[in-house]
């Protein structure tokens, strides 16, 4: 046992104590140090006094469970939503706004310090939101039938089924559909596992896919039902459970109205299909679209990809703007939504891969191209080593990295340095306030370009 990593030998589970939170740790939860030995606690704040249970012992560190605050930090207010100690989604309803933006980009620092092995890179302040409540604009919601009443929630570890009577963080529209479609597959005895709903902010309109067990004859009517009931909701569709998990499911199928919505970002507009990828606050995701832009610099007559395009949300604004543009994306409702985005700003010279950026990257690669600027989005396991190298050969200048994890950002981003690019911006934006997720743009120079 060494001095600065001391074992847990003095702790044991069901242990109370009295700990002093100094610090936040990336995922939200409050970090102690009792007698030098780590000890994660979520829902407590900097500064917190707090009296705690050990829930978990490991030879490094500890869990433990909030019993009762003796002192609160300065940075704690009261969380607004009443569900705020039992519903596993907000981890940091409890700090203040501006406290939770700063924790954000310490979260960033962290990843590229300890993960990316990066030192002394500035990170920028996150950019927050003016009213960080009421912006997701996607909703996933596990079903729960007992005693013929089926409710709507979230699954917690530890709880279970978490039921969701209210959330703050939802467009109001959700929670209309989330209410209805509980009545609705109650009286119609579905066989519901999970609810999606998608709304459009800007025209009020908001789709639902009913994920069920099986098929179900009341499927059609039930649909039927729901619209009648909210007049915002422009269209149900229905999938299947695949196996026993609903994490797969089958392509969603239409049983009445629209099969996509129309979202806007500032003056951009897109189809939106009901399984296709889309940033889920759609006013930072307009900030996001302008950071993306402005880091990408000139285009005129240069050669740009966006890897991992999804419907277009990059791609389409500035693919105007450059010589020859190609857009890559692997699902495929997505690429088709992407065509039909293009077409409507007649981007009719892009070229778009269906098909997984590490495959279409090298094979570029082979053919001997070059792209001056790449926009690389990819999903929270981020781009990899592979992406990255074949990106370097492929003689990239600029590249704008978009990352919604920052531990898998640090990993890209030390590639980023070790392939000879330069960190030259990381800005750190608000998509998920309330949450302790963070997004974070981030544009890479090649050394000497
Ligand atoms: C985080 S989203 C970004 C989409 C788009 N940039 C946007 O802002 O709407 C990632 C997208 O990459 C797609 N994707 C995931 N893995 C991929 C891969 N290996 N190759 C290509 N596309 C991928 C997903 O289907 C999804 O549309």
């Amino acid at each position: 046992m060494s001095i600065d990593q001391p074992d847990a030998g003095h702790l044991q589970v069901g242990q109370r104590l009295t700990v002093t939170i100094e610090k936040l740790a990336t995922g939200g939860d409050g970090v102690a140090r009792p007698e030098g030995f780590t000890l994660f606690i979520p829902r407590t704040a900097p500064g917190d006094v707090a009296e705690v249970a050990v829930t978990e012992v490991a030879k490094r560190y500890g869990r433990a469970r909030l019993l009762s605050l003796v002192l609160p930090g300065p940075d704690r207010v009261p969380a607004v939503c009443p569900l705020a100690d039992r519903c596993p989604g907000c981890q940091l309803q409890h700090l203040r706004y501006d406290a939770q933006l700063d924790a954000k980009r310490a979260f960033v620092s962290d990843g590229l310090e300890r993960i990316g092995h990066l030192r002394g890179i500035e990170v920028l302040p996150t950019i927050g939101m003016e009213t960080p409540w009421q912006y997701r604009n996607k909703g996933e919601f596990i079903a729960d039938a007992r005693e013929g009443r089926v409710r709507l929630g979230y699954q917690d570890d530890a709880q279970g089924f978490v039921p969701l009577p209210e959330c703050r963080i939802h467009h109001p529209l959700t929670m209309e559909i989330l209410r209805a479609t509980e009545a609705v597959a109650t009286a119609y005895a579905l066989p519901l596992a999970q609810l999606i709903t998608r709304v459009s902010p800007s025209d009020g309109q908001a789709l639902a896919i009913l994920v069920c067990w099986a098929w179900h004859d009341q499927l059609p009517a039930a649909a039927e039902a729901l619209r009648a009931r909210v007049p915002g909701l422009a269209g149900v569709l229905w999938s299947q459970v695949r196996g026993r998990s609903v994490v797969r499911r089958t392509l969603a199928d239409p049983l009445t109205g629209a099969k996509a919505l129309v979202q806007r970002l500032g003056e951009w507009e897109y189809t939106v299909s009901a399984e296709s990828f889309f940033q889920v606050n759609t006013a930072q995701g307009t900030r996001l679209l302008e950071l993306v832009m402005a880091y990408a610099g000139p285009l005129d007559g240069r050669f740009m990809a966006d890897g991992y395009c999804g419907v277009g949300t990059f791609l389409v604004p500035m693919a105007g703007g450059a010589l020859r543009a190609i857009g890559i994306e692997e699902h495929p409702a997505a690429l088709r939504d992407c065509g039909e985005n293009l077409a409507r700003y007649a981007r009719h010279d892009v070229h778009l891969y269906e098909g997984r950026v590490e495959v279409i990257f090298p094979r570029l690669v082979r053919k001997g191209r070059q792209l001056d600027v790449v926009v690389l989005d990819p999903p929270r396991k981020g781009a990899g080593l592979a992406v990255l190298e074949s990106m370097a050969k492929l003689n990239t200048a600029r590249v704008v990295l978009v990352s919604c994890d920052p531990a898998t950002l640090g990993r890209d981003a030390g590639d980023l340095q070790a392939l000879g690019y330069r960190l030259e911006t990381v800005q750190p934006l608000d998509m998920f306030p309330q949450t302790w997720h963070v997004e974070t743009v981030v544009l890479a120079v090649k050394d000497g370009a």
